[in-house]
């Protein structure tokens, strides 16, 4: 791919099922598989985004039992997926990690269920980061609980349109936060 990649997942701030503005829990499977997916599609960093200290302590012994020599041995592809999870306090914090590795602040790109109004579709916005001339660097977030809460949409520079299955706008399209991932990149990235 032309230009650099990150992912990011949103715990906070996130909606709960009734509405109200949350932070959630980081998941153990979102940790693994997102990281494969990443690391499959040739995403250079994925951000587990917590602003809670205790879920630093716990995901921070997660990501260190599988960054030793041992598991680099034993499970070297795990290893290989894991080593480009960073995690983070804030949304910020992604946004300057970005620029500091790559000379410039990130398009942040929104991904949702629902249809937003302005969404991009894949095709567009495949063609248009396949661009030679592109090297602006894309951040595409994704989230937990029920969706990312309205607070973040400040932030958001375009937005992506939902995946939909054969039944279209009408049907259902609630896919947990790891098949989006991997239906996206798939999608921007895949061949
Ligand atoms: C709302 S969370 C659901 C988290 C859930 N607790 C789980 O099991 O993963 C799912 C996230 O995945 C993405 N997502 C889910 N379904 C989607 C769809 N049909 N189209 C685009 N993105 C989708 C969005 O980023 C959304 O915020």
């Amino acid at each position: 791919m032309n230009v650099p990649v990150y992912v990011a997942l949103l715990h906070h701030p996130i909606q709960n099922r009734k509405g109200l503005r949350v932070t959630t829990a980081v998941t153990n499977m979102d940790i693994h598989d997102i990281a494969r997916s990443t690391r499959t599609f040739g995403v250079t960093k994925y951000f587990l985004v917590t602003p809670i200290e205790v879920q630093h302590e716990l995901v921070g012994r997660i990501l260190g039992h599988w960054r030793t020599e041992k598991s680099r041995q034993y499970h070297p592809d795990r290893f290989e997926a894991l080593e480009r999870v960073a995690l983070v306090h804030t949304f910020e914090e992604v946004k300057t990690s970005i620029q500091r590795d790559s000379g410039e602040m990130p398009e942040v790109v929104l991904t949702d269920a629902r249809a937003l109004p302005k969404a991009l579709s894949y095709e567009e916005y495949r063609r248009e980061l396949g661009d030679p001339k592109r090297t602006r660097p894309v951040v595409l977030v994704f989230g937990t609980g029920w969706g990312i809460s309205d607070v973040f949409y400040p932030e958001v520079h375009r937005i992506l349109a939902p995946v939909y299955g054969p039944e279209g706008a009408q049907g259902y399209n609630h896919l947990s936060v790891r098949s989006a991932v991997a239906i996206i990149l798939d999608r921007l990235f895949g061949q």
